[in-house]
């Protein structure tokens, strides 16, 4: 079984997709992770050199290449949070994993991203109003994506990986 987690920058998709990969006895792989081998360096960096379109076609391969690996079903991935705004990676997803969207309100992000210096989109003078955007135009689009949706607001990541093997 091929899983995705996808959800706003910050809501624990790597966190709960490990402890998630270990229950299920799958592999977890990162796709920040994957990509930041495939270019060579950090995200930020790239983002810095050649602009947010140049890196959405970098994480499109990435998303297609991942969902595409049928040699290795047992498999959770952490997808980078804007993964959803191509149309292609959406179908893809939708159509070969079980999509899980994590979901968390901008507050609760902004608490845990406020120190954050990786993610070059929160690098801004107002993080919280750039949540609060980032959560208006990507909510649809989670929830278009997703076979189930799981609240991240109160539980521990154990009861929200069980929250998820439920749905399963
Ligand atoms: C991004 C989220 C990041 C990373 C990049 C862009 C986004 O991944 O892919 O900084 O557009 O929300 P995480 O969601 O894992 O932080």
């Amino acid at each position: 079984m091929m899983i995705a987690l996808i959800g706003l920058p910050g809501g624990g998709k790597s966190t709960v997709g490990r402890q998630l990969a270990k229950r299920l006895n799958a592999r977890f792989v990162d796709s920040d992770a994957v990509l930041e081998e495939r270019i060579g360096m950090p995200i930020r960096s790239y983002f810095e050199q050649h602009g947010e379109a140049a890196f959405r076609d970098e994480e499109e391969a990435v998303i297609d290449v991942l969902t595409a690996s049928d040699a290795d079903k047992a498999l959770v991935i952490a997808t980078g949070g804007g993964a959803v705004l191509r149309e292609r990676n959406r179908e893809h997803l939708k159509s070969r994993c079980t999509v899980i969207y994590l979901r968390s309100s901008p507050d609760e992000l902004y608490r845990r991203l406020r120190h954050d210096t990786q993610r070059p989109l929160l690098q801004v003078a107002d993080p919280m109003a750039k949540l609060r955007e980032l959560y208006d135009q990507r909510h649809p689009l989670y929830e278009q994506t997703a076979h189930y949706v799981v609240d991240t607001g109160r539980p521990s990541v154990g009861s929200l990986v069980n929250m998820i093997i439920m749905q399963l």
